[in-house]
């Protein structure tokens, strides 16, 4: 059985009268990837920041590989923290600013080593406010990394930024992951979630209000597969001829299908009868269709 690393317990955090955490409970092993998702103002930089030790909590219970971070003094040096819209010392350049983290975390990482992971090697020198959106973020993680952590939070690491910067982050992270780090990573990319996260938790208003792998949220909430078809309007009449209900959307036709397997007997149906079209697909809803009617649905309920 891996181990716990993180367990929180019925954790609240108030703000006045805002229960910005809401009795939350999860535990994450060592070697997870665990996503918090939700909208803005879920509460997921809250309960990270609580975790991390930057801020305190107002009940409940919290441990991060064994100890309590708002009591630890030796937790940080096993950390690794980006902080959501993570930003740095006007002119100071990313070996300057690992150099600085590098000394003060008491580390021993390779400063070039940890720019070459996270692709800003030739960045070394450049002053902060001139790096890209993603190069900037790519510090921040580079700067999560220096003291070889055991855990790490990355709260939002590709917020903003280009497909293509996504990927790089997405690559690090991964590797990462093989090398057994436990990840709290929270995003609004569901699809980052998708690709990267073992387990996620989806939380709303300070809730969780479902948790597992992105395949069991899927499963427990999507509704009817669809079947997409790209043809003509021949298409369509051969489908109504078979008594088939359809709808146009564009070039494509879309089936909404009770049972998956239901898409086989509608393509031998077209085949049969001979009718020609360019392609087809079946689509399952993805964790972002489900999530954005979980988070919907909820907010519709509280407004009657
Ligand atoms: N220091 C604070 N004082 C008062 N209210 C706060 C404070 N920090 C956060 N909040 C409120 O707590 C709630 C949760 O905020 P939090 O930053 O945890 O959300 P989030 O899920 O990270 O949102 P986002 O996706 O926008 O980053 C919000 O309503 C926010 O306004
Ligand atoms: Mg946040």
């Amino acid at each position: 059985m891996p181990e716990t690393v993180i367990d929180v317990s019925n954790l609240v955090k108030s703000y006045s009268d805002l229960r910005a955490v809401d009795g939350i409970s999860f535990s994450i092993k060592r070697g997870e990837v665990f996503s918090l998702l939700g909208p803005n103002g879920a509460g997921k930089t809250t309960t990270v920041e609580i975790l991390e030790g930057v801020r305190n909590r107002t009940s409940g219970d919290v441990r991060v590989l064994n100890e309590d971070p708002e009591k630890s003094r030796t937790l940080t040096f096993k950390l690794g923290i980006l902080p959501q819209d993570f930003s740095f010392i006007y002119n100071s350049t990313p070996k300057e600013a690992l150099t600085f983290y590098k000394h003060t975390l008491r580390a021993s990482g390779d400063i070039q080593e940890i720019l070459e992971m996270v692709e800003l090697g030739d960045k070394a020198t450049t002053p902060f406010q001139k790096l890209s959106g993603g190069q900037k973020q790519k510090l921040g993680l580079a700067l999560s990394l220096v003291n070889d952590p055991e855990v790490l939070f990355l709260d939002e690491p590709t917020s903003g930024l280009d497909p293509r910067a996504r990927r790089n982050i997405w690559n690090v992270i991964k590797t990462l992951k093989e090398r057994g780090k436990s990840i709290l990573l929270t995003t609004h990319y569901l699809e980052e979630a998708e690709l990267l996260a073992d387990r996620v938790a989806i939380m709303n208003k300070g809730k969780i209000i479902d948790s597992g792998t992105p395949m069991e949220i899927v499963e427990r909430h999507h509704e009817d597969d669809n079947l997409i078809i790209r043809g003509d309007g021949q298409v369509e009449r051969d489908l109504a001829a078979g008594g088939f209900q359809f709808q146009r959307d564009g070039s494509y036709i879309k089936l909404r299908l009770k049972n998956i397997r239901d898409a086989t007997s509608i393509i031998n149906y077209l085949s049969e009868h001979k009718t020609k079209f360019e392609d087809f697909t079946l689509k399952r809803e993805s964790l972002e269709d489900v999530f954005i009617r979980m988070v919907g649905e909820i907010e519709e309920d509280e407004t009657e």
